[in-house]
């Protein structure tokens, strides 16, 4: 395979990263917020290059070329045939989760959503004026899964709207057909729709899992879902902007249409040139990529189990792992690493206190480090 670099540092320091700017001038690894610290593929890299030396950056409109990657790759990787009307672009996904809860429903409805999840499906439904209800994921055979029980109690007669994240951040999990078809039956009896946001879909790790589309499991689930994605995770490129929602349901999408107008930006077109040229050409650094991520997530695995206090389940998917710190017994788990030099995202924002979350998308090097911080810490807590 192709060599890329993953093990070559990038000093990202000022480059307005958000991941590095939080801890600057402290001895802190950041290991939080969800970007990697790799380069792009290099033909994003390139076609970026040459978009810029063009010189005019006038209004953009989406590239055809765009439209046909976009239908063409959902075809090839995940047997999902959708019509170009059916997209549309978005400047973020946590944007499409907002208009999601605005465009379903009444301000009195409510959103039911699975925790531990990625904080902005938690604060959604309370932008739009909504309630939320949360079902906690269940641990069984060492791993999580949706606990249908539970959700079905939680459903009431104001619930219009479910946030379902596949694969699941910050867990990992690449949920199966028989749990997809048992969700979207629950849904279509109760009449909810479903904002599925799979933006994680193509970081698949475990070689005997496939990413399902939800909207593709028959023709109920496409009428009732919103899908959200990007190639923001999967190349690297979040802080360009470029998404997409696939809504094939005329009314609904129409609805997300209207709670959008005059308030979400149009895709900029940088954004635009990075997305066109990471589907065409970026397929080799991803397979590359996913060699390496699984590498570190073995060695991530491999030195949790040996700390003491800790413990986390198989990752499936992501650069994600969701760490259990609960025996520590620290009220802000995150702040006791933080102050041992690795800087983690906390459980509590994922509405699960006691769990830190590691960003293991960086080169194997910090990685080492970074745990080798944490068993120091773990062996010497006080
Ligand atoms: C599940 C999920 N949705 C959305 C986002 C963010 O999307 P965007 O940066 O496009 O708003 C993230 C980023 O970590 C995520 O993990």
């Amino acid at each position: 395979m192709k060599d890329f670099g993953f093990d070559t540092p990038v000093e990202r320091y000022n480059t307005s990263s958000l991941k590095w700017d939080r801890f600057r001038g402290r001895d802190i690894i950041p290991l939080w917020v969800a970007d990697m610290d790799f380069r792009s593929p290099p033909p994003v890299i390139r076609a970026l290059g040459r978009r810029v030396e063009h010189g005019v950056f006038g209004y953009g409109a989406v590239p055809k070329g765009l439209i046909h990657l976009v239908c063409e790759m959902l075809a090839r990787r995940y047997s999902w045939q959708i019509e170009p009307e059916h997209l549309v672009w978005l400047p973020g996904l946590v944007c499409g989760l907002n208009i999601a809860c605005r465009s379903v429903g009444t301000a009195s409805d409510e959103v039911v959503t699975l925790v531990p999840i990625y904080p902005p499906f938690l604060t959604a439904p309370k932008n739009s004026g909504g309630g939320l209800v949360t079902v906690p994921l269940v641990a069984e055979r060492n791993r999580w899964i949706i606990d249908f029980d539970e959700l079905a109690k939680s459903i009431t007669s104001k619930t219009r709207l479910l946030l379902f994240c596949n694969p699941h951040n910050p867990v990992g999990r690449v949920y199966n057909r028989e749990e997809l078809d048992k969700l979207v039956s629950l849904c279509a009896r109760n009449d909810i729709i479903i904002c599925s946001d799979e933006i994680h879909c193509d970081l698949i790790l475990d070689s005997d899992k496939n990413h399902i589309p939800t909207a593709s499991t028959s023709l109920e689930a496409a009428a009732r879902t919103i899908t959200l994605m990007a190639p923001s995770k999967t190349f690297n490129i979040p802080g360009l902007g470029c998404s997409f929602a696939v809504i094939s349901n005329r009314q609904l999408r129409n609805k997300f249409l209207q709670a959008m107008a005059g308030i979400v930006p149009e895709v900029n077109i940088l954004g635009f040139t990075a997305a066109e040229a990471a589907y065409r050409e970026g397929w080799d650094w991803l397979a590359s990529l996913l060699e390496y991520l699984r590498g570190n997530s073995r060695l991530v695995e491999k030195e949790i189990a040996s700390m003491d206090h800790l413990s986390m389940y198989h990752v499936e998917s992501t650069y994600l792992a969701w760490i259990d710190a609960r025996k520590l017994d620290k009220c802000s788990p995150g702040r006791f690493f933080e102050a041992s030099g690795v800087g983690l995202s906390e459980g509590s924002d994922f509405g699960f206190p006691g769990y830190v979350r590691l960003n293991f998308g960086c080169c194997r090097k910090l990685l080492r480090e970074a745990l080798q911080r944490m068993k120091r810490a773990t062996k010497e807590k006080k």
